[in-house]
């Protein structure tokens, strides 16, 4: 597959486009997961459509781009432990990421994307929203941005994947193991420069951002709930309906997303493999 025949369109003004021409599940040219690379740090997420990928593929396909994470909370597949498998069963109430979030930021080195796969999808509903955090940046005030970019905030997965998260819910279709107790704190940048872009993004958390470094959490709270409610403003988003056979692969560096639970009764089948930031691409970041 050459990368001439890729064709890229984009599906909204602030981020996301969709690949056509590449078929996923074969071995990809040097050159053509460049291209896919090029796309995906330009756009933010990426989609594609009618793929077929057994989850030796989607881990392939995965590691063309880093080491893929296995999560610590989530159970993977027992044969592909970086393949998680995210499944809503009809009699289950709550759904996994059903929250404004981005993957994995309670890690010292936090992923860089995550590639979704669906598998089986309700009839209706069960899209997922993306959100530009690169774009939340940019709309704020000069003033703003230059505090937001002195400040570095604590992230954890204490209360997300705690016996009361969202995450840790009992459900019967996932294996989720509980945090606590077995959770550190990491300090990351409020503003994250993106490595390969040099575009500047918003990196704070609701799922997983506790306080700014240095402040209580009553201090934090105020400015946080903040960038919460500015974060996701419907001009910084696009949405993606899925279908069997569709992938999405996100930037979590500069990316929220939202699984929709709007399928009540039905039942939706994802896999996602995760891609971890490299500790040396992490102190190229920093510097
Ligand atoms: C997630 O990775 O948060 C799940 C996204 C989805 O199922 O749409």
């Amino acid at each position: 597959m050459s990368p001439q025949s890729l064709q890229i369109r984009r599906v909204a003004g602030a981020l996301g486009a969709e690949i056509l021409g590449v078929d996923l599940s074969q071995d990809q040219s040097d050159e053509t997961i460049a291209a896919i690379r090029s796309a995906f740090v330009e756009h933010q997420v990426i989609f594609f459509r009618d793929q077929s990928l057994s989850p030796e593929r989607q881990v392939a396909f995965g590691r063309r781009f880093g080491p893929l994470n296995i999560h610590p909370y989530v159970a993977g597949m027992a044969a592909h432990p970086e393949v998680m498998e995210i499944i809503k069963e009809p009699e289950d109430k709550l759904n996994f990421g059903g929250g404004w979030h981005s993957d994995m930021s309670f890690l010292q080195h936090p992923s860089i994307g995550s590639i979704l796969y669906a598998v089986e999808t309700p009839t209706f509903g069960g899209d997922t929203l993306f959100a530009s955090q690169a774009a939340a940046f940019e709309a704020l005030t000069p003033g703003l941005q230059a505090t937001l970019e002195r400040l570095n905030a604590v992230h954890s997965a204490g209360r997300e994947y705690s016996a009361k998260g969202h995450s840790a819910q009992k459900r019967k279709s996932m294996s989720v193991v509980e945090a606590e107790g077995a959770v550190g704190e990491f300090v990351h940048p409020v503003v994250k420069v993106h490595p390969e872009t040099g575009r500047k993004a918003l990196y704070v958390n609701p799922a997983f951002t506790m306080r700014f470094d240095g402040w209580s959490k009553k201090e934090s709270r105020p400015l946080l709930d903040f960038l919460f409610e500015h974060c996701r403003y419907e001009g910084f988003t696009c949405r993606f309906p899925w279908r069997p056979g569709s992938v999405a692969m996100w930037d979590n560096r500069s990316v929220w997303h939202f699984a929709l639970n709007d399928y009540p009764g039905q039942r939706r089948h994802m896999r996602r493999v995760t891609v971890d930031e490299t500790p040396a691409a992490a102190r190229v970041a920093a510097e």
